[in-house]
């Protein structure tokens, strides 16, 4: 069946022909994407590889490829339309991490994550007697963020891209402007949402009061004005002039603290991506203010794989052993990481054989669950967000965790610009020891300050295998992403599945507190269930951990796309 790019893209892509080479490239790709059957299943390509928990968005990644762009080109082009197509969590009012390799085998972290305001304090969040205000971080503009997506998004096309910004913002802008069908899956998720309904300019941004129904028409002409002027003058269409003023009127109209000063002074940040070993494995992610990667680090270093291996899968033994080391890297987590510009993390200490020894002698060795409440961090010397990738045939790899923190962030679109807003300062710890929306601690690392970036658990991935690309992953979840990165990878390299039975494998969580094990349906049998309680571990169902999408490297070179069975995503290539 040929596959069709939606007409909406098509005609995105058609202006582009008045701008040269590279618009010719843009029209000539939208044309063999509506007449080029795949050569074998869907999600198994020679050329190019996109998966994104929106098929939209997937579309015009691969039209990005197509057209002649590499894969940061196609990510940033993605994550553009992900803010129009699956404002759940796609956005430019918020923010994200990306871990990127390039054809020559250099790699990069680089942090857009939302940054505290200038006028933030560490006790904005509780009231005289320190006791939390309930909701204002999460339900209020005070717990916006200065946004980093757009400013971060350009850096990326700066630095790595080979197309013109406009064309990677066209396809974006016509979904915006021209609107596209409203999916089973969008117009579920946006009856659902209670945070929308809260926000007179989400009712009439996205239809409330009477749909979005499936197969309804969404357009969100605010939102194509907005991406047009970044299109037009850059990170100055959105941090300075119009849109800049249209955030500062809606934030002194709300409470909010951004002032124009935070906006103009915000600056995504390139980072050196936490690279470790792990096996004949390379992982490949990013460091903090993103606690993924050092926690799966900790996680790998306590874990004994052939112990783990002989224990069986999902055995008893073998979650129990998972879950004490988890319960030891998350307890290190929620006391010592923080945004490195504020806090001296001890990144090396966490990570040195010594202080791994340590903690691995903290394990259990009776075969009984452990206690949170006896473990704590090793001494001195953070359900919506979405992953996406893209891998071109050059040997690029772009993988990004991208959020506005809640399902629809704040629940509210900002007055006049069309997008919707993050609610990512709840990810700071408002007070240590109260838990945020996640139920996670924190600690002093994770304090609210003017300019600091809240700790993430978003975890983008890649894993080198020789030195070669092996595969990509992430996922949202809050901190559930942290171990849902490590059972894909554990599921590959342990148990070996192929990537899409790894995503697709059903998921425990354990994250030191509370004090117990989350599975889904299914995940765990009667026996192991029974055997982990006598054990003494509790145990709670969870309908759903994560929403993962990765990409593979096939033995015969090919890429193979999935994504996850839990989400309405697509994974194609060409
Ligand atoms: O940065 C973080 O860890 C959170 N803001 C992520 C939120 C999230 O994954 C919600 N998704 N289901």
């Amino acid at each position: 069946m040929p596959t069709r790019l939606p007409p909406s893209i098509v005609r995105a892509l058609r202006p582009a022909r008045h701008r040269g080479v590279c618009g010719v490239a843009l029209v000539l790709a939208a044309v063999l994407l509506t007449t080029t059957a795949p050569l074998s299943r869907p999600n198994v390509a020679a050329n190019g590889m996109a998966a994104s928990p929106e098929p939209l968005a997937t579309d015009v990644g691969v039209a990005i490829l197509q057209a002649g762009g590499n894969a940061f080109d196609a990510a940033a082009a993605m994550q553009f339309a992900l803010s129009v197509t699956y404002p759940t969590a796609g956005n430019i009012g918020g923010g994200g991490f990306m871990v990127g390799l390039t054809a020559e085998g250099e790699t990069f972290a680089l942090d857009f994550r939302e940054e505290a305001p200038a006028a933030a304090r560490t006790d904005m969040f509780v009231d005289a007697d320190g006791q939390m205000l309930q909701g204002v971080s999460t339900d209020t503009h005070r717990g916006v963020g200065v946004p980093g997506s757009v400013d971060g998004m350009l850096a990326l096309l700066d630095r790595y891209g080979t197309l013109a910004r406009a064309d990677i913002l066209a396809p974006a802008i016509a979904l915006a402007r021209d609107g596209f069908t409203v999916s089973y899956a969008l117009a579920g998720s946006l009856s659902r949402s209670e945070r929308l309904r809260r926000f007179t300019t989400s009712v009439q941004a996205f239809g409330l009061a009477d749909g979005p129904r499936m197969g309804d028409r969404l357009t969100q002409p605010e939102l194509a004005a907005t991406l047009e002027a970044i299109a037009q003058a850059g990170r100055d269409g959105f941090y300075r002039g119009r849109v800049a003023d249209l955030i500062v009127a809606d934030m002194r109209a709300n409470g909010g603290l951004i002032t124009h000063d935070d906006l103009a002074g915000y600056a995504a940040r390139w980072r050196e991506p936490l690279v470790f070993d792990h096996a004949q494995y390379q992982f490949i992610t990013h460091p903090v203010p993103s606690s993924g990667g050092m926690t799966i680090a900790q996680t790998l270093g306590v874990l004994h794989l052939q112990a783990l291996e002989r224990a069986g899968y999902h055995s008893a033994k073998a979650i129990s052993m998972v879950t004490e080391a988890q319960r030891l890297a998350f307890a290190d987590r929620n006391f010592w990481l923080g945004d490195p510009e504020f806090f001296d993390v001890p990144v090396e200490r966490l990570l040195s054989r010594d202080y791994t020894e340590n903690r691995r002698r903290l394990l259990p060795q009776d075969g009984l669950a452990g206690q949170s409440s006896g473990v704590s961090h090793g001494p001195a010397e953070s359900d919506e967000t979405t992953h996406f990738t893209v891998a071109d045939r050059w040997g690029n790899v772009a993988a990004i965790t991208t959020t506005l923190n809640s399902g629809y962030g704040l629940g509210a679109v900002a007055t006049g610009a069309g997008f919707l807003w993050n609610n990512q300062m709840d990810n700071f710890s408002v007070r240590p020891g109260v838990p945020n929306q996640y139920g996670m601690l924190g600690a002093e690392a994770n304090s609210v300050q003017p300019g600091k970036r809240p700790l993430s658990s978003m975890t983008p991935t890649i894993v080198r295998r020789f030195g070669e690309f092996y595969m990509t992953m992430g996922s949202p979840g809050g901190p559930t992403i942290i171990n849902t990165v490590l059972q894909i990878y554990l599921n590959v390299t342990v148990w070996d599945m192929d990537l899409q039975q790894a995503i697709d494998a059903p998921r425990v969580h354990h994250q030191w507190l509370p004090d117990r094990i989350d599975h889904e349906p299914f995940a765990l049998s009667a026996e192991t269930r029974a055997e982990l309680e006598r054990m003494g571990y509790e145990l709670s169902e969870r309908r759903s951990i994560g929403m993962a999408a990765g990409i593979q490297r096939t033995s015969e070179g090919f890429l193979a796309g999935y994504a996850d069975r839990r989400g309405a995503g697509t994974a194609r290539g060409y």
